[in-house]
């Protein structure tokens, strides 16, 4: 299991951090992947915006920031509105003047399947998970254009890389984020951007928990099952796990790296098992 990130003091630390002087935005900020993010990137250094919906939750994580003597300021936004997305751009380059790392987190999930999912049931997933992506990467350019300099990372899936049943809605919006951080890369790249998208395979945190309340315990155990005997790590990831990955893409660690999708998913997409072995 990972080393915990959470309780850790880093405010003793006299080694450079991988993010000192970055301003970084975190979409999501407010619990699991994103929040994780937030606690390491102001651990490595950077002051950091952490952005929600979840206002209380953008909160939590600021206050687990500045207890160990990060800087970071928490930020009401709904990713899936133009004026929030413009809003917290503007917010992180007031109070900072420059914004270096946009990461486009924040998502939902719920299961679904096309003949009897409703026009707003679709509309409101692809809104969040891939309209809520393409804003913030908007805004994020517009300041990124100005400075010649910015990183972009978005948080897709491995559902965006193959088919799962009963998630088609949340597929393509993943799919959509793969491929819009591709296109970014190519656009930008003379503007010295660089835009990558992290894809996770099953990670511990609430975005099942509405759902998984109303399954039936028989019904759960079977999806636990079956939800690990996908990864050849038999385990979900911590989000700590991501938000390492996160951090890497979004230092100088990676200055050599665009366009690319990196899978953090404990083997999920290795391949499929045959029956020759156990
Ligand atoms: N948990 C997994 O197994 C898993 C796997 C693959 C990809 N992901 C992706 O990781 C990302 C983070 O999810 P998580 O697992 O940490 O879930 P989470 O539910 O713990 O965190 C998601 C956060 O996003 C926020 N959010 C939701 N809608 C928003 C909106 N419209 N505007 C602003 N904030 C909003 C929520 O309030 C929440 O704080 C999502 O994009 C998700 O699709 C998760």
């Amino acid at each position: 299991m990972p080393t915990p990130l959470v309780h850790r003091a880093w405010r003793f630390k006299n080694i450079m951090g991988k993010l000192d002087g970055k301003v970084a935005l975190i979409t999501g900020a407010g619990s699991g992947i994103g929040r994780a993010t937030a606690i390491l990137f102001a651990q490595e250094g950077a002051k950091v915006a952490a952005v929600d919906v979840d206002l209380d939750g953008a909160n939590g994580a600021v206050a687990e920031i500045t207890k160990g003597g990060g800087q970071a300021f928490a930020f009401k936004a709904d990713v899936s509105k133009a004026r929030d997305a413009e809003a917290m751009v503007a917010e992180a380059v007031k109070r900072w003047g420059r914004l270096d790392i946009i990461y486009n987190n924040a998502g939902i999930f719920f299961p679904a399947q096309v003949h009897s999912m409703t026009e707003e049931e679709w509309d409101r997933m692809l809104s969040i998970n891939l309209k809520g992506v393409f804003l913030g990467c908007k805004y994020a350019l517009a300041q990124f254009m100005k400075q010649n300099s910015g990183v972009i990372l978005a948080t897709g899936s491995v559902a965006g890389l193959e088919g799962h049943n009963g998630e088609p809605h949340y597929g393509a919006a993943k799919a959509g984020v793969v491929n819009l951080m591709k296109s970014i890369a190519m656009d930008y790249a003379h503007y010295n951007v660089r835009a990558n998208c992290i894809c996770p395979g099953g990670v511990q945190t609430n975005i099942a928990k509405g759902i998984i309340d109303k399954i039936p315990p028989e019904q759960l155990i079977k999806m636990g099952q079956l939800a690990l005997s996908h990864s050849l790590i038999k385990r979900q990831a911590q989000p700590e796990e991501i938000a390492r990955a996160a951090l890497f893409l979004c230092s100088d660690d990676a200055s050599f790296i665009t366009g690319h999708t990196l899978v953090v998913d404990g083997g999920w997409m290795a391949g499929h098992r045959m029956a020759f072995f156990d």
